[in-house]
């Protein structure tokens, strides 16, 4: 009967709903191209910095130096077990730092002045070789040394520093992102209410209903369609898409630093110095961290070993006195664990310390010089793999290994890597 009656709603209510579609759609493209401006530009503000260093790329240099540098050096000009990288690139040209950090024995070998120099100003301590590492991926590691090293301090403390709170600088989002992020965010929004007025213009001018609007001044025609805009469903629904989006992004970002603890270094209950007994009294770590060679755990020494020294020296000390009150209490002293790896992963010392040879310093950078333990290394699975694949295994005189080697070397010219032998496979890892 009333045939145009319904026809007619039914196309309002259709409308409307197409519309909300439709910006939905509209919003969901703008966040995802500026979340991808918004990566690239920051990236490209760190390019733009690095070029002085060859045009490497710095973000990438991040990475690989936080996993096989930050431990033994720092990005300021502060010594860890290494010098600071802090002028690196103005002490010597990128080609001698390639030679260098692919196999620095062989630079010293050869000869060279600084080299040899710094070596025994190092008291001869050997650098780790990194003969996997590509030319582009050592530009990179210097041109995010020379942006750190540019930048104010905190930057530098997030890596090398001995402040804890460096941790919490080197996670999290950086807040040039952030600003990028938010500039973003209002252009988007002001586009959105441009299209939408335009939107609402053409089918007002289908529907003929305008006239009487366009009678008005500008300002209230104006007013009137902010208001509308305001109201309007869809600006309404594209706007919580928007922030929906955008805490997802967030969320995202935080759950992949969470357990990430790089640069941890908790207060203890007693003042023990790793830089007065390791460093100046030279105590082996062996004769504390009794495990290392024999097991998975490294072990933290009871107060009985304490006691073997501390039973004459320095009784009278209110810290040495914690020691002499945890024994008659009979309950131990509270260390506050500072390595830690979730129970889903297996990591055993004796495997890297006894069979592999690795220095503690590879992995927990230098103890000796630390007041308070800090954790250098971030303990990611990505650490682990990116050992695993470049370094190699130190099958001299183990005969476990010689098979294998033979096996290996008659179908690649590589020395055998950890991956090799499994050390990717997800079972050695987890149980
Ligand atoms: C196990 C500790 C250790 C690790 C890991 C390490 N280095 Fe070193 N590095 C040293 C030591 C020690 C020296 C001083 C020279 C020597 O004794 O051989 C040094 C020297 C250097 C120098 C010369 C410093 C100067 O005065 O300009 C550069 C450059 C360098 N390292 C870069 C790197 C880079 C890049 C990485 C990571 C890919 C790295 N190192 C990883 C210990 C380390
Ligand atoms: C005199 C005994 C003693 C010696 C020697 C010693 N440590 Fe320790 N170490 C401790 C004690 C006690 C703790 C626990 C308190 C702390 O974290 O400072 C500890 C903690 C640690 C931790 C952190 C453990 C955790 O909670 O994650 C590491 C890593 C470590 N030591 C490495 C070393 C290395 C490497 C050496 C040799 C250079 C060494 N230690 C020498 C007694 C010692
Ligand atoms: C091999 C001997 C030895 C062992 C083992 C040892 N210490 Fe010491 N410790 C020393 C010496 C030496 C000093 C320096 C004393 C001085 O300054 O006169 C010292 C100093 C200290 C001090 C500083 C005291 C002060 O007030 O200046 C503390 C705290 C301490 N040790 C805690 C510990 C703890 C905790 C353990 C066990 C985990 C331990 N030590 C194991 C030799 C040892
Ligand atoms: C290949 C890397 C690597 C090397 C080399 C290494 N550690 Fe560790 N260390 C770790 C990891 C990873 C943890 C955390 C283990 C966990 O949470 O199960 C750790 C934890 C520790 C702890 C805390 C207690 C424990 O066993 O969980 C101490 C103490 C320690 N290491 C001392 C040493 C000493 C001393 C050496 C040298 C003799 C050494 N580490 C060599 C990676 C390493
Ligand atoms: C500094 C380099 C380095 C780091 C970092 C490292 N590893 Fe290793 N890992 C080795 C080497 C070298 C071996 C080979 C030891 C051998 O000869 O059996 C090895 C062997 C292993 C093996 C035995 C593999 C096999 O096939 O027998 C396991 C499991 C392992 N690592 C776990 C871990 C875990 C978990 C981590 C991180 C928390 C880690 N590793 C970090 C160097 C490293
Ligand atoms: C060399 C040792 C190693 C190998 C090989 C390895 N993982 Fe891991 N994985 C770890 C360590 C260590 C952690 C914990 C580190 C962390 O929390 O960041 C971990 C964490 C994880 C997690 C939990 C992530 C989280 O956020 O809690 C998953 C899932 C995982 N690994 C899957 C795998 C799979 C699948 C494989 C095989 C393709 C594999 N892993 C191989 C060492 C390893």
């Amino acid at each position: 009967m009333n045939i145009p009656f319904r026809e007619d709603s039914k196309f309002c209510s259709f409308f409307p709903r197409s519309k909300s579609f439709l910006a939905i759609f509209v919003a969901i493209l703008l966040s995802t191209c500026s979340l991808t401006w918004a990566q690239d530009s920051t990236a490209a503000a760190g390019a733009g910095a690095a070029t002085a260093a060859g045009g490497g790329d710095a973000a990438k240099g991040e990475t690989i130096f936080k996993n096989n540098c930050a431990q033994c050096h720092a990005v300021s000009d502060e010594r860890v077990v290494g010098p600071g990288l802090k002028g690196a690139t103005t002490r010597n040209n990128i080609a001698w730092l390639t030679k260098w950090v692919r196999n620095s024995q062989a630079v010293i070998a050869s000869g060279d002045p600084y080299g040899v120099k710094i070596y025994n100003e190092y008291s001869k301590a050997q650098m780790t070789s990194f003969p996997n590492l590509s030319e582009d991926d050592i530009k990179g590691i210097f041109a995010y040394v020379d942006n750190a090293a540019s930048a104010p301090a905190p930057a530098a403390a997030a890596v090398g520093g001995t402040s804890a709170a460096g941790a919490a600088q080197s996670s999290g989002p950086s807040d040039l992102f952030m600003i990028v992020l938010v500039a973003l965010v209002v252009v988007m929004l002001l586009v959105l209410g441009v299209l939408v007025v335009i939107v609402t213009i053409l089918s007002k001018a289908v529907t003929g209903e305008g006239e009487g609007a366009a009678k008005g001044d500008f300002m209230t025609r104006f007013g009137a369609s902010l208001k509308r805009i305001a109201g309007d469903p869809a600006i309404r629904s594209a706007t919580v898409w928007i922030f929906v989006l955008l805490v997802i992004k967030a969320t995202l970002d935080g759950a992949y630093s969470v357990g990430v603890q790089q640069g941890y270094a908790p207060k203890q209950p007693i003042s023990f110095s790793h830089k007065l007994h390791a460093g100046e009294y030279k105590i082996d770590c062996n004769y504390c961290h009794t495990g290392v060679n024999r097991g998975k755990s490294a072990h933290i020494p009871s107060a009985n070993i304490c006691m073997n020294c501390h039973g004459v020296i320095k009784k009278e000390s209110p810290e040495i006195q914690k020691i002499y009150t945890s024994i008659e209490n009979n309950t131990p002293i509270e260390w506050v664990r500072v390595h830690n790896l979730p129970d889903l992963a297996y990591f055993n010392h004796s495997q890297h310390v006894n069979v592999a040879g690795l220095d503690c310093e590879n992995c927990h950078g230098d103890i000796a010089k630390m007041e308070v333990v800090q954790q250098r290394s971030s303990l990611t699975m990505g650490w682990c793999i990116d050992c695993h694949r470049k370094t190699d295994v130190n099958t001299k005189d183990n005969k476990y290994y010689d098979k294998l080697v033979q096996l290996h070397a008659s179908d690649s010219k590589q020395a055998l890597k950890v991956a090799d032998i499994g050390g990717l496979e997800c079972s050695k890892c987890h149980y």
